[in-house]
C-alpha cells in the first residue's frame, strides 16, 4: 500500500508530483500545485512502482498506412460562416472542440446560436448547462435573432439539460445521440468516481476523456466551453488542450463590441484563420467588412498607422496606435494590447539603433484597435512607424496617387535586427485590400510588387512617411 492516496497536480500544466511544492517543476508556475485524489490508492494505481503487470498482446495490430481507409468525415455547418471558416469547414462528427474565453465574452451566446442553427436545420442537439439554470438559458435564447426564414426561434427547440453530474450527462448523450452537443462549461461537470472539486485537473481530465469516448463512439460533435484565467491561458488544465481536437479562443475588449475567434490548435484545419464578430442586441453578428469599419474609425492623428495585416487567408486593414510619453518611473512602461510584448522591445531597439528614434525614459503604449490581435511579423513596421510618429508628434504622410491624395497610407513588413525591411507573405492581397479601400502608396518591403511604395530599410520607410510632414511642420512653425 502506498502511504498516501493523494498526488499533487499543477492547475496550469497538469504536471504531477507526489508531494506539495511551492513551484511546479513542470511549467515553473508558483502556487499552482493542489492535492488531487487518486482513486484506488497512490502510485501503485498508476503502475508507477511495485509489481509489473503482465504483458497482454493488443487486439489491434499495426498495419501499413496504405491499407487505412481515410474517409473525409462530412462536416456539420454551424450556420455561422466565420465560425465554420475558423473550424476549417464546420464541426467534425465525433470530435471535441474546446471554446475558451473570459467570462462575458460571448461563449454561451455563440454556442446557443450554433445549436439553434443546427436544430433549425433538423439536426439533433443537446445543450448541457452546468453554470446557468434552464430558465437563464431560455432568457438568453429568446434574445437571439435568427434568419427570418425560420418561422419560430430555433434556439428554443434545443433540448437543455441543467446538470453537473458526468454520469447523468453521459447517459443522456448515449440515449439521445445528438449530432452536436455543447457542454457549458467543462469545469462545472463532476465525475463521482474521481475525487476533488469540479474544475480540478483530475476532474477535468476525467470528464473530457469520458465525453470523448462517447463522442467518438456515437459520432457526436462536442463543443466544450472552458474558462480562461487572468493571464489569458485556458483555466485548469493545459492538459485539456492536448486531449481535444480543436482549441478555439474567443477574445475581445469587454467595453468594445468586437470579438475575435481564433484557432489555437486544429487537427482538422489551419490555425491561422480568425473570425470577427460584433456583440449586438440580438446576439453575435459576423463582421464581414472589418477593414472598412476599422478604417472609418481610424484617427489618422500622430501615433496612428494603418496596418495591412493578414488574418489567416484574409487581408485586414487595422489601425495601430502608439503613445509615447515621458516616464516618471525608473523603468518606463511598455504596454501592448493585441500584439506581442517582447516583439515591442525588439522594435524599440531597432528604432533607436537604425531609425534614430529613442524612447529611453519614455512610457510606450501600443494598441491594435478594435480588440484585434495581430500575430504575424508583417505588423513590425506598423508598430515602429506608430511609435516614431507618436514620439515625434507627427502624423504619417498621406499617400499620393495620380494627383489625388488619399486619406492616409497603409504599411506592412517585418523588421530585421540590422534595420532592414523584410518581405512577408501575401503582399498582393494586402496591397489589393488597401487599394480597395482607397489607400495608395502602401509602404512595403522590396519585392512586394506593383502598387506598393517599396522601402528596403526602416530608415527609408521613416523618410517616406515622416520626413516630409516633419519638414512641412517646421516650415509652418517658421512662418
Ligand atoms: P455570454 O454568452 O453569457 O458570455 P460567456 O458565456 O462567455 O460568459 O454573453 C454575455 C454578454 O453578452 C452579456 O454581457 C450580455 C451580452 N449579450 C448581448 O449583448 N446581446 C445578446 O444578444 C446576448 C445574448 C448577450
Ligand atoms: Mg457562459
Amino acid at each position: 500500500m502506498s502511504r498516501s492516496a493523494t498526488n499533487h497536480a499543477c492547475s496550469e500544466c497538469g504536471h504531477q508530483v507526489p508531494q506539495w511544492l511551492g513551484r511546479c517543476p513542470g511549467c515553473g508556475a508558483w502556487g499552482t500545485l493542489a492535492p488531487e485524489f487518486v482513486p484506488g490508492g497512490g502510485a501503485n494505481a498508476r503502475g508507477g512502482s511495485g509489481r509489473r503487470t503482465p504483458v497482454v498482446l493488443p487486439a489491434r495490430r499495426p498495419r501499413p498506412l496504405r491499407e487505412v481507409q481515410a474517409v473525409e468525415a462530412g462536416r456539420l455547418s454551424t450556420g455561422i460562416g466565420e465560425l465554420d471558416r475558423v473550424l476549417g469547414g464546420g464541426l467534425v462528427p465525433g470530435s471535441l472542440v474546446l471554446l475558451g474565453g473570459s467570462p462575458g465574452i460571448g461563449k454561451s451566446t455563440l454556442t446557443n446560436m450554433v445549436l439553434g442553427n443546427l436544430a433549425g436545420s433538423g439536426h439533433g442537439t443537446l445543450y448541457v448547462s452546468g453554470e446557468e439554470s434552464a430558465e437563464q438559458v431560455r432568457l438568453r435564447a429568446e434574445r437571439l435573432d435568427f434568419d427570418p426564414a425560420h418561422p419560430t426561434n430555433p434556439a428554443l427547440e434545443v433540448p437543455i439539460l441543467a446538470e453537473t453530474d458526468l454520469d447523468a450527462v453521459l447517459a443522456i448523450l448515449v440515449e439521445h445521440a445528438p449530432r452536436a452537443c455543447v457542454i457549458d462549461s467543462v469545469q462545472t461537470l463532476r465525475s463521482a468516481e474521481q475525487g476533488g472539486s469540479p474544475g480540478a485537473v483530475g476532474q477535468v481530465r476525467e470528464v473530457t476523456g469520458r465525453i470523448m469516448e462517447v463522442a467518438k463512439e456515437h459520432q457526436i460533435a462536442v463543443v466544450l466551453v472552458g474558462h480562461v484565467t487572468k493571464d489569458g491561458g485556458l483555466a485548469g488544465p493545459r492538459v485539456l488542450e492536448h486531449l481535444v481536437d480543436c482549441v478555439l479562443q474567443f477574445e475581445g475588449e469587454r467595453e468594445r463590441p468586437y470579438r475575435e475567434l481564433r484557432a489555437l490548435k486544429n487537427r482538422f484545419g489551419s490555425t491561422n484563420e480568425a473570425g470577427l464578430f460584433e456583440m449586438r442586441q440580438g446576439g453575435l453578428v459576423e463582421v464581414l467588412d472589418a477593414s472598412a469599419r476599422f478604417l472609418a474609425e481610424a484617427t489618422h492623428a500622430p501615433g496612428s498607422v494603418i496596418l495591412a495585416a493578414m488574418e489567416g487567408s484574409r487581408p485586414l486593414l487595422v489601425e495601430v496606435q502608439a503613445l509615447v510619453s515621458q516616464s516618471e518611473l525608473e523603468q518606463p512602461r511598455r504596454v501592448v494590447s493585441g500584439f506581442d510584448r517582447s516583439r515591442l522591445a525588439m522594435i524599440l531597439a531597432i528604432l533607436h539603433r537604425h531609425g534614430g528614434v529613442s524612447t529611453a525614459g519614455a512610457d510606450v503604449f501600443v494598441n491594435v484597435v478594435g480588440g484585434v490581435r495581430v500575430e504575424e511579423p508583417g505588423c513590425d513596421l506598423a508598430v515602429a512607424l506608430a511609435v516614431a510618429s507618436a514620439a515625434r508628434g507627427v502624423a504619417i504622410a498621406s499617400g499620393l496617387s495620380g494627383g489625388a491624395q488619399s486619406a492616409t497610407r497603409a504599411c506592412f513588413g517585418e523588421l530585421g535586427l540590422t534595420g532592414e525591411l523584410r518581405w512577408v507573405g501575401h503582399p498582393e492581397r494586402r496591397l489589393a485590400e488597401a487599394v480597395k479601400h482607397g489607400l495608395a502608396d502602401t509602404i512595403a518591403p522590396a519585392g512586394s510588387g506593383p502598387g506598393s511604395c517599396e522601402a528596403a530599410t526602416l530608415r527609408e520607410a521613416l523618410a517616406l512617411t515622416l520626413a516630409r510632414e516633419a519638414a512641412g511642420r517646421r516650415q509652418r512653425i517658421a512662418a
